[in-house]
């Protein structure tokens, strides 16, 4: 029988000082996969199925002596310490490959591990609280170089031991900030997992409420700073899609969040209603929670796509 078919014995991976049981099985090589703890170093993520070799890796054998990804930090926040660095699967196809395995073990849908070449990967890191030059792994997405289809975002992760702290929101709202930059819309690729749907759906509800908010003020300021009367708040879906890097099928699904749209029972056409107490309402909730945010100013050059 095809060794590649033993079953994965892998319980959980230890990375930094952590233990983090594993959800799916992944095609590690059968002497890692019969393990059931796997070392993973969170610099360089290479994979090790003894303690003493992680050991003796993470004191004099990691190459990755700056204690961060490889590839160009096209992010950075300081204040907030966070990085972003932009690794190219043709350049580092060993660390993208043992990206996409970490990946699997979260994951229960294909995604590919080995042939990460066409891919680019955009990676969350966390500064050091006490040592500035160490940047810890927080996760992840994936995006291809060239296609012809809207997606933008091929893959995403954020490591459970960093789950729901807004980490997952920060990585999808700087995909989209990709997309505006290069003046197009985006959508992740299908299928989405349940959790990468919910955060989806998340993000599109507050992108979108963001956006009308900041339409709805602008409008105010025009209304307030002009004699003329013809002034007029007007919203479209095209148009709320230009401005979030969101495909228009995406806007509608904030929309409806946001009891956003009607229905005209005789024309049986759409309209976008503006309901600004549920959009102030949402927003609350959302900024209430104090998470992580994207600054578009912290972009250090522009990305290789
Ligand atoms: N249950 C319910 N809602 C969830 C959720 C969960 N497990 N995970 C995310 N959400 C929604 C919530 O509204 C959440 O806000 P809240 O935590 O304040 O309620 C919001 O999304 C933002 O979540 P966030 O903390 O930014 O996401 P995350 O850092 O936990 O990352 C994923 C989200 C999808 C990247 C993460 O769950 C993951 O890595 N999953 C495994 C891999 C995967 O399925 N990837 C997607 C398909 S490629
Ligand atoms: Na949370």
């Amino acid at each position: 029988t095809n060794p590649n078919h033993l079953k994965s014995k892998i319980k959980k991976i230890v990375i930094r000082d952590y233990e983090i049981e594993t959800w799916y099985t992944a095609p590690y090589p059968e002497e890692y996969s019969q393990s059931p703890v796997l070392f993973v170093c969170e610099h360089c993520l290479k994979y090790m199925n003894s303690p003493i070799s992680y050991q003796r890796h993470q004191l004099k054998n990691c190459n990755y002596s700056n204690y961060h990804p490889p590839g160009t930090q096209i992010y950075r926040d300081s204040q907030q310490r966070i990085s972003i660095w932009e690794v190219d699967g043709r350049k580092n196809i060993n660390y993208c490959q043992n990206l996409c395995l970490v990946a699997k073990l979260f994951l229960n849908s294909k995604t590919l591990y080995y042939d990460v070449e066409p891919f680019i990967f955009y990676v969350l890191t966390e500064t050091d609280e006490i040592n500035p030059n160490i940047h810890h792994f927080v996760g992840y997405f994936s995006k291809e170089k060239l296609n012809n289809s809207d997606y933008n975002v091929s893959c995403i992760l954020t490591l459970p031991i960093y789950q729901r702290k807004g980490y997952g929101n920060l990585l999808i709202d700087f995909s989209y900030l990709l997309s505006r930059n290069e003046f197009k819309y985006g959508t992740p690729e299908k299928p989405l997992s349940d959790l990468g749907l919910l955060s989806y759906r998340n993000y599109w509800r507050i992108a979108t409420a963001y956006k009308l908010k900041e339409l709805y003020e602008k409008y105010l300021q025009s209304s307030s700073s002009t004699s003329l009367s013809n002034t007029s708040l007007t919203i479209s879906i095209d148009i709320l899609s230009k401005l979030t890097g969101m495909i228009p099928s995406d806007v509608v699904v904030g929309l409806e969040q946001l009891d956003a749209l009607i229905k005209n029972p005789t024309t049986n056409k759409y309209a976008i209603v503006f309901n600004l107490p549920k959009i102030n309402y949402e927003i609350q909730k959302w900024e209430a929670k104090k998470y992580l945010t994207l600054n578009s100013k912290n972009l250090l050059w522009k990305p290789m796509l």
